[in-house]
């Protein structure tokens, strides 16, 4: 099986013409990070997550997510400084588990960034439609009209499969995927610009609401903080924080998508690891203040709802109504930096996989002047499209997570071996305690895994079969790493 040289991948990546611009710096980084993190995971997911798992222990579920997500951010930190290539964690298992590994892991890669870009966009579509019933009074017609083209026409009914809904299609998920990809063609330091404003009105919206409802906890909301869970593994208790965790993990995916701006980043070496670990750090910080205050203010069983923090803006009465309109519009322009930091990870992977052969050359494509890898951008963005306007969150978003996780193994898996086949390879950051940092980030990983349905699993399966049909039918004979190496 193939494998590429440490050497080799660095010295393709820091080589001129490979057309990227090095424009970002580290604190583009944690910016880019922040606003391709902090979306729908917290502005939708946490409620069901305490009203159903955990209660007021979503803080813990929170507390755990994060560290899990720690270790493996640790691990992505020292492969970026290290190996400082758009290709990611593609490209690191290529350099340590060969070539096969590598096209597993470039493929599952899709479910994290173009599949995760889409179920985003359809929950940044459920937020427009509930902000537009709010502002105008539909008549029947255009509540109709709403229903036909700004909802998913398909569902997923258990023991069924897919089923139509009447919808015809999700027409707001189809355009801010459009409008996100047209962005991300014109250049990276637009894109970053147009998220920095995003993550200061998403974090500003994020703060008043954890200052201003900070008091307005209740301690009887909070009481007791762990409920005693009712019989069944996962309703509350321990098991219930366990399974809260996995549910809100959603709400981390993403921080790992700043190492493929690797070959954009100024001083990647020095800033890789800041964006990576202080974007996570920053909003873990963020994500257990708002589920604190969150379920301070309203006892959790009322927070089975698509948009909590509201119902906890609601519930706080006269004093926060203020903060309502804010609170819609924060998560509506954040979710659209959600999507466009997803978008932005994909075409890379891409990108790097067609220099290597393993997909056609047109993918490796860069624009000569906006200096973006704009082919497999709009190719990213026409299919991230095409799924957001027709599937709905619920298939979309666990199939997501467990992309990701695998992404999570190999890399964490990757450091170790690493560290044995190439120990004297410069690192400009290294995980510290590995093998017991890298170890435990692959068995969190694959406990939250195993810990998902078995629908998500055969997914994933179907997915990987696909893949495994494109890489024996088209990449293995084409792949360049045999014939230069
Ligand atoms: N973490 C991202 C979100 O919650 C994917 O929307």
């Amino acid at each position: 099986m193939p494998k590429k040289s440490l050497q080799t991948i660095i010295a393709q990546s820091t080589e001129g013409g490979h057309g990227f611009k090095r424009s970002l710096s580290a604190l583009n980084l944690v910016m880019l990070g922040v606003g391709g993190v902090i979306g729908a995971g917290i502005f939708v997911l946490t409620g069901h997550a305490a009203a159903a798992h955990a209660g007021p222990a979503i803080v813990l579920s929170f507390i755990l997510s994060g560290i899990g997500c720690a270790f493996a951010a640790l691990c992505y930190a020292e492969l970026a400084a290290m190996i400082p290539v758009a290709g990611s964690a593609y490209t690191y298992a290529y350099a340590t588990l060969g070539e096969f590994i590598a096209w597993i892991i470039g493929w599952d890669l899709v479910l994290e960034y173009l599949f995760g870009a889409s179920t985003v966009a359809v929950g940044w579509s459920g937020y427009v439609v509930s902000f537009i019933k709010d502002a105008a009074q539909l008549s029947p017609e255009g509540t109709a009209l709403l229903q036909r083209f700004a909802s998913s026409p398909l569902e997923y009914k258990s023991g069924v499969g897919l089923v139509t809904t009447g919808a015809i299609i999700n027409l707001p998920a189809v355009l801010i995927v459009a409008a996100c990809t047209l962005l991300l063609v014109r250049g990276i330091r637009e894109s970053a610009l147009f998220n920095n404003i995003i993550v200061g009105i998403k974090v500003a919206v994020i703060l008043l609401f954890v200052c201003f409802g900070m008091q307005y906890v209740h301690a009887e909301n909070i009481t007791p903080f762990i409920p005693a869970n009712t019989g069944t593994f996962g309703q509350f208790g321990w098991s219930g924080i366990f399974t809260g965790a996995g549910v809100i993990f959603f709400a981390y995916i993403g921080f790992d998508s700043l190492s493929t701006l690797a070959q954009e980043t100024k001083d990647p070496q020095r800033a890789m690891p800041i964006g990576i670990i202080g974007s996570l750090a920053v909003v873990t910080v963020l994500y257990i203040l708002v589920a604190f205050v969150m379920t301070g203010i309203v006892k959790y069983d009322q927070l089975s709802d698509p948009a909590p923090i509201a119902v906890a803006v609601n519930a706080a009465g006269e004093g926060l109504m203020w903060l309502r309109p804010f609170i819609k519009l924060a998560a509506i322009a954040g979710l659209s930096s959600v999507v466009l930091v997803l978008l932005l990870g994909q075409p890379r992977i891409f990108f790097s996989m067609a220099r290597d052969g393993l997909l056609p050359p047109t993918f490796a494509k860069m624009h000569p002047r906006f200096g973006t890898p704009y082919v497999s951008t709009i190719l990213t963005g026409v299919l991230a499209a095409i799924v957001a306007g027709l599937f709905p969150i619920s298939v979309l978003g666990e199939l997501v997570s467990i992309g990701t996780l695998l992404a999570f193994v190999i890399v964490c898996a990757g450091v170790w071996v690493l560290r044995h086949t190439e120990p004297n390879a410069t690192r400009p950051f290294k995980t510290p305690y590995v093998p017991v940092v890298s170890t435990l980030g692959v068995l969190v990983s694959l406990a939250q895994m195993l810990a998902l349905p078995t629908d998500t699993w055969l997914r994933l399966i179907i997915w990987m079969v696909l893949g495994l049909a494109i890489y024996f039918g088209y990449s293995r004979s084409h792949s360049l790493a045999g014939k230069t190496n």
